[in-house]
């Protein structure tokens, strides 16, 4: 079975804290029936928010752009931030809490139509793509006068190692992943980090979103609140079919996603 966040309805309960046609979110894989004991399940309420949702801005990866930034960045205002895979279902909302704690935002991501979302409809003060960009070190000094105070990482790799040479005296580096590592049949020879981190007195430190669960109520109420104030935008890209979900996966790691890849097994 294929691992993943999912939503489910109830079908059949024989528990009588689960009624039929109630909303959860749980980890229940690729399939289209699970059976549960109930254990570790998070109640929906689809008045409130689309249930699905609940993987993406208010669930795991929402949680992962909040905790993951606020926590580890610590972003102060005026404060320049750069965000990699800023296009995707993190990355997009970390540019915009940037943009809320008074931060400006620089994004980097694969295409011409995410940098343009990013900047006009996500209100990101800068972006680029990575992909037809030649110097990533000049575009970033351009993009980022004031250099860069905060990195959000998602990406590794070349992009990367750009952002150490622009990095402020006392910057901080939240290590998201590294999508660019997972799939090399041997590592990469990259940029050696710690003499700039050494250089700008800086700090890089990574994360595992689980580490915070304890505080996801606070990032959940915090998130719906951004996004009744319109101060939150969130994008969805779902596709249909449970044949389809390998082909879903294999675009995430293409870029062919903008905001939370989601693929739907039944109507709801
Ligand atoms: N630490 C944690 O607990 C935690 C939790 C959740 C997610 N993550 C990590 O956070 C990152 C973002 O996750 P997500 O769910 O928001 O995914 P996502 O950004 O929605 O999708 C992945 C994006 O990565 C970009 N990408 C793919 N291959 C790349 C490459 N070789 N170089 C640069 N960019 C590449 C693509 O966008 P482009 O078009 O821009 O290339 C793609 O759309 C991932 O690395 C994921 O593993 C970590």
């Amino acid at each position: 079975l294929m691992v993943g966040g999912t939503v489910g309805k109830v079908a059949q309960s024989r528990n009588p804290a689960f009624h039929v046609g109630d909303f959860f979110a749980g980890y229940w894989g690729w399939q289209e029936y699970a059976v549960s004991d109930g254990k570790g399940l998070q109640k929906l309420d689809a008045s409130l928010a689309p249930v699905s949702t609940a993987l993406g801005v208010l669930g795991m990866p929402g949680m992962t752009a909040y905790f993951g930034f606020l926590d580890i960045c610590q972003p102060k205002p005026g404060e320049t931030v750069v965000v990699s895979g800023a296009a995707g279902a993190v990355g997009s909302l970390v540019g915009q809490i940037a943009k809320i704690k008074g931060c400006r935002a620089v994004g980097i991501a694969g295409s011409d139509d995410k940098v343009a979302w990013l900047t006009r409809e996500l209100g990101f003060d800068g972006a680029f793509n990575y992909k037809t960009t030649e110097d990533y070190v000049a575009k970033l000094r351009n993009l980022c006068p004031q250099g860069i105070d905060c990195y959000f990482d998602n990406v590794g790799g070349s992009v990367t190692d750009a952002v150490l040479p622009v990095l402020n005296v006392r910057a901080r580096i939240s290590i998201c992943g590294q999508i660019s590592q997972y799939n090399l049949a041997r590592p990469e020879p990259g940029v050696r980090p710690f003499i700039y981190l050494l250089n700008k007195q800086s700090r890089a430190e990574g994360f595992i979103i689980s580490q915070f669960m304890d505080r996801f109520p606070e990032g959940i109420a915090q998130m719906a609140e951004w996004i009744k104030q319109g101060k939150l935008k969130y994008r969805e890209q779902i596709v249909t079919g449970f044949e389809n979900a390998p082909h879903a996966l294999i675009g995430v790691l293409q870029g062919e996603n903008t905001g939370k890849m989601l693929v739907k097994f039944a109507e709801a």
